[in-house]
């Protein structure tokens, strides 16, 4: 089947998509956008989060034939051209990535935090980030890096 819809601002068309193939496939098999992870392919992990219809959404649990006629964004649709997004930055500046395997899931669920909630609570911050396993840190960076986009979300998009 022909799978047509919006991703990260621009219209595509995937052909010969597979019943069973989920969007985490198409996304980094065909699309060439390897950003998102492919840690568990359970919905136990949340490395493949994207968001969908604007919607934080774990890409391995949603069929690729379900996206069409939608609008995916994914973790390399979260910079501005070279300009990494300020949630991207704040990782980096607060030393959260080790391996990186969970960190495009994080990003996006950092940024849609902040998107509904400016000033999150610690406590609201530990329940968005809730589904998303990070294997290599205590978690404290992670944190940290939360805090720092919050510093500047205002320069969010
Ligand atoms: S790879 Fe999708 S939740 Fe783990
Ligand atoms: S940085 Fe390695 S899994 Fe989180």
């Amino acid at each position: 089947m022909r799978v047509s819809f919006q991703v990260n601002g621009a219209q595509e068309s995937v052909d010969d998509v597979w019943e069973g193939e989920s969007l985490l496939y198409m996304l980094r098999e065909r699309m060439g956008l390897p950003g998102s992870k492919n840690a568990c392919e359970q919905g136990e992990c949340g490395s493949c989060t994207i968001y969908l219809d604007g919607i934080p959404a774990c890409s391995c649990l949603v069929a690729a034939g379900q996206v069409h006629g939608r609008s995916v964004r994914t973790v390399e649709g979260l910079a501005q051209g070279d300009m990494l997004d300020p949630v991207q930055q704040a990782f980096v500046d607060a030393g959260a990535v080790q391996c990186g395997f969970c960190t495009p899931g994080l990003l996006v669920q950092t940024h849609d935090l902040i998107d509904r909630i400016p000033d999150p609570s610690d406590v609201e911050i530990r329940e968005a980030l809730s589904g998303n396993l990070c294997r290599c840190t205590g978690y404290e960076k992670i944190l940290d890096a939360v805090y720092l986009a919050v510093e500047r979300k205002d320069a969010i998009k």
